[in-house]
């Protein structure tokens, strides 16, 4: 959506994962604290998002939206003063649909109330569900969508308030969104509610590889927010995770409590190459370039344990600068040596390159033999300056991305 918002995917918090509906103005205030207190926000983490369940049951008199009077008491303005104070951000939610998905008000013919609501409250990011959305079906696909039914209203809405609200479409990736919502969103969930386990993890990263050429300066897909930190993974899972999403340019919402945080995860979440990857102004979404579990991955790839090979994957996508980042990313449940030859990468083999292990923070230069049978990467690749010799790669370390 072209609002001049979204350059890079949004990064912050979010109160559902950790929270579900036990929310209240204090965690929130808390955490905007925390934020800047553990470094997280100096590292780009903004957005304090507020999801589901901030709001009373029912509208007001007049129509009006109305924070719950028992857990935020001082109302939302209040709460974006104090956020802003601290120089963040502050994000709120509703839904396209009569109610949200905890039974709150949700937006559906108020839109436009709603949204000059928000912005009198001083809101920078609305976070828009599905819910109760009356039943009506995506029967005809595209323009005629239910989709697009209920989401472009309330985008109208907010660009009319004047204020810059980052508008964040939660479909669940239902209605395939990444075809329609680059000129609706700056960003579109594409898969189903994330829980922290490995399972729904890995699934989730397939499912958003798919709208990989989708993704954008402006608009973002959206595989739902990090679980770093939940207590569902292990540490080296956890670091999978936080790559992964990077490498996709996957929203950087933080999921936990960081008023309460490891330093293990603090450590994860912080680790500022693995964010810059992320945040790199060129903005092409990384994809899976080889292995799917499928035979034929593995000519590039060598893995110790041969029963690991088959689950092993490569995904790899260009960077500003005439970079490349490359995850190996075992999926295998034992621990691993990791070898690609960099032909898997689309690298030709003619020049030298420095690679820089984004976990373990150790560069190594490599004079490299020509290999040919270059790999194609489907990813668009970044313009490559002919005259220079010297290409560089940043590669997540192989051994942080083992699952253990
Ligand atoms: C849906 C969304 C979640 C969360 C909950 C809140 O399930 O996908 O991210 O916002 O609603 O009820
Ligand atoms: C159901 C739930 C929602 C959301 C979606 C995700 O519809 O009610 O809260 O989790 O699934 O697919």
């Amino acid at each position: 959506l072209n609002n001049g918002l979204a350059l890079t995917p949004q990064m912050g918090w979010n109160s559902w994962n950790f929270f579900a509906c036990n929310i209240n103005e204090t965690v929130i205030r808390e955490t905007a604290d925390a934020l800047v207190s553990t470094g997280l926000a100096t590292l780009g983490y903004n957005y304090v998002n507020i999801d589901d369940c901030w709001s009373y049951v029912t509208r007001g008199k007049k129509g009006q939206l109305l924070p719950d009077p028992k857990t935020f008491p001082s109302g939302i303005k209040a709460l974006a003063d104090y956020v802003h104070g601290k120089g963040l951000k502050l994000g709120i939610y509703s839904d396209a649909g009569v109610s949200t998905c905890q039974v709150r008000p949700g937006s559906l013919f108020h839109e436009n109330d709603d949204a000059a609501l928000f912005a009198s409250w001083g809101v920078d990011y609305l976070k828009y569900d599905n819910c109760y959305n009356l039943g009506i079906k995506p029967e005809k696909r595209l323009q005629n969508s239910y989709a697009l039914v209920m989401y472009p209203p309330m985008r109208d809405a907010l660009n009319s308030t004047g204020r810059q609200i980052f508008y964040s479409l939660c479909e669940w990736g239902q209605d395939d969104p990444a075809l329609w919502a680059g000129k609706v969103g700056n960003s579109w969930r594409t898969t189903d509610d994330i829980v922290d386990t490995w399972k729904s993890m890995t699934d989730i990263a397939d499912k958003n590889n798919k709208w990989a050429s989708y993704a954008g300066p402006g608009g973002w897909n959206d595989p739902d927010m990090l679980e770093v930190g939940n207590g569902g993974m292990t540490s080296a899972e956890y670091r999978s995770h936080f790559s992964i999403w990077a490498l996709m340019k996957a929203p950087l919402l933080i999921g936990c409590d960081v008023r309460n945080m490891t330093s293990e995860t603090l450590e994860i979440l912080s680790n500022k190459e693995v964010i810059q990857v992320n945040q790199d102004p060129l903005g092409v979404q990384g994809r899976r370039i080889l292995g799917e579990g499928k035979y034929g991955c593995c000519e590039f790839i060598t893995m110790s344990n041969l029963q690991c090979n088959l689950l092993s994957q490569v995904w790899a996508g260009p960077l500003s600068e005439n970079r490349l980042v490359v995850a190996l990313w075992n999926r295998c449940s034992e621990t691993a040596n990791f070898t690609i030859k960099l032909p898997a990468v689309g690298l030709d083999g003619s020049s030298a390159y420095s690679v820089r292990d984004l976990w373990q923070k150790e560069d190594e230069l490599h004079a490299l033999p020509v290999l040919d049978a270059a790999l194609k990467m489907d990813s668009p690749a970044p313009e490559k300056k002919r005259s220079e010799r010297r290409r560089h790669a940043a590669v997540l370390g192989s051994q942080a991305l083992e699952q253990k």
